[in-house]
């Protein structure tokens, strides 16, 4: 690791002042990506060691870097946020400078790209994935290494690999942060994978709203190209790939899949009926293996350190809301969730208890502060009526009203349903203003049971993933703080 001093220049450093520090700077600096605590960003790191560069509460960014490396607070190497991550795909973030191919390769980009060409056996590389057991970061958890041969074993002389990189959910930023600070690791991710199905175009899909990874995604795919490990006959192989990065216009649907599929193609982003899937019907009608950002960022390291050591890998999560540290983590599967958010983001602030904690976006549920030493892994939120999502955890405290937040998700989805079909069209309405009545106190019993009903209405007649798990946050909170429902009943109304 390099000794010089590193400035995090992510978006949520930049947000604290991070710019202005470094064009003060009057020392040769380096800048990288996300350092993981953002709450007390500005950060800077130097070797191992990490510093807060955040002026006192109330008191202004200090006026030079110098300065603010003055009054810097050393966060230490103990600090359990930086203890009880394992960085695997953010391993190089905050480490490169994602502008600059030269430090990545020298921090080892590439080099399972070029074992992977070397061997030239692309079924071995599927073996792997599938023995390692990755299941999709997506959201929805396919397991990755059956998509990769089912893409595979395609007869088509054209394929296409399509990154996922809409990263639409409410507090959820890790793709943003793996691209803004290494994107290097998702380029070469998508390579392996394209020579593993047999791809030589790629797209990476990306929300217009993150103008920072489109920067930097657009130079790394530059430089990637200029050195040979995108393009033709890469690393002086047989094997071409090039990608294209496609910008969305902002729709969250646009992240469904068959949405995404038909916004690269510069149609309207609507979905349509699985089957046929992407692998069989994608872009342009050809083979298509879409893969999330961070799924493909697991493949460098995941080959690096083979199917054993990787064991059952990790998750990045985005730790925002009533927590006392938030920011980026990346921890292994299956770490308590009460680890993450009262051991790594020092639980909720003072004088206030957890309530809840929100995982997986609109698409998702509320788990109750009871169940915080739930191990954090696919089944195990399943079973608590919730998803692993893409990797947002917002952190609620006792001052929230969890009918509200189910407003708030509703509201959410209904803004997002893209109206193709009527149940999720028209039932996100009817949804949210059983809600609202609910929280103008205007509601009955009967209201109650029909919003429960229709929940399940929408659920089970809906098209696509948007409308399908769009009651989720309201039936997990159903569930856990029914409580909170009966609350706001009207008056004198008997319930079960
Ligand atoms: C409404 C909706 C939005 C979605 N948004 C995203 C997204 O932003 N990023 C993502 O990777 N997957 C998203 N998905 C899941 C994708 O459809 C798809 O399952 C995923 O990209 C597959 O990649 P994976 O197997 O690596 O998870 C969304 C699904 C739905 C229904």
């Amino acid at each position: 690791m390099s000794s010089c001093l590193r400035l995090c220049t992510a978006a949520s450093c930049r947000s604290r002042g991070a710019m202005a520090l470094l064009q003060s700077s009057d020392r040769p600096v380096k800048e990288v990506g996300c350092l993981g605590p953002c709450s007390e960003g500005p950060l800077a790191a130097e070797g191992a060691q990490l510093l807060s560069l955040k002026p006192a509460e109330g008191e202004p960014l200090a006026p030079s870097l110098g300065a603010a490396l003055a009054g810097s607070r050393a966060i230490s190497a103990d600090d359990p946020f930086l203890k009880l991550q394992r960085r695997l795909v953010l391993a190089r973030c905050g480490v490169v400078d994602p502008g600059c191919i030269d430090d990545a390769l020298a921090q080892g980009a590439y080099q399972q790209l070029q074992a992977v060409l070397a061997a030239n056996n692309p079924s071995a590389v599927i073996d792997t994935v599938r023995r390692s057991g990755l299941r999709g970061r997506g959201g929805a958890g396919y397991p990755t290494g059956l998509k990769w041969a089912t893409v595979a074993a395609m007869p088509s002389d054209q394929k296409v690999v399509v990154c996922n990189a809409d990263e639409g959910d409410p507090g959820a930023f890790m793709d943003r942060t793996l691209m803004e600070g290494d994107p290097h690791t998702l380029l070469e991710g998508m390579a392996i994978a394209a020579f593993a199905v047999g791809a030589a175009q790629g797209f990476i899909y990306i929300r217009a709203e993150y103008p920072l990874a489109i920067e930097r995604l657009r130079r790394a795919i530059a430089a990637a190209e200029a050195r040979g490990w995108l393009g033709t006959a890469i690393g002086g192989s047989r094997f071409s790939f090039g990608i294209e990065l496609r910008v969305g216009a902002g729709a969250y649907v646009c992240g469904e899949e068959t949405a995404l599929i038909h916004s690269i193609e510069g149609r309207r982003g609507v979905p349509r009926p699985r089957p046929p899937y992407p692998a069989e019907h994608g872009v342009f009608g050809l083979p298509t293996l879409i893969n999330n950002v961070e799924t493909f960022g697991n493949i460098p390291p995941l080959l690096r350190l083979g199917v054993e050591a990787y064991g059952a890998g990790t998750k990045v999560f985005s730790l925002t809301g009533h927590v006392q540290r938030s920011g980026v983590l990346e921890v292994p599967m299956g770490t308590p969730l009460r680890t993450i958010v009262e051991t790594m983001g020092g639980g909720a602030p003072p004088g206030r208890q957890i309530k809840a904690v929100q995982t997986g976006g609109p698409s998702g549920g509320c788990i109750p502060a009871s169940a915080l030493n739930t191990p954090v892994d696919y089944d195990s939120l399943k079973a608590l009526g919730t998803i692993m999502g893409s990797g947002g955890m917002v952190v609620m405290d006792d001052t929230t009203n969890m009918v509200d937040i189910a407003a708030f998700f509703i509201a959410f989805s209904r803004e997002e349903s893209c109206g193709k079909c009527i149940p999720c069209r028209s039932g996100t309405v009817q949804l949210e203003m059983l809600l609202r009545k609910l929280l103008e106190r205007r509601a009955s019993a009967a209201d109650l049971t029909q919003l429960e009903a229709l929940c399940h209405t929408v659920a089970d007649a809906s098209l696509c993933g948007l409308g399908q798990s769009a009651p989720k946050p309201v039936l997990s909170t159903l569930r856990h703080f029914r409580g909170d429902y009966l609350e706001l009943l009207e008056p004198g109304e008997v319930v079960r």
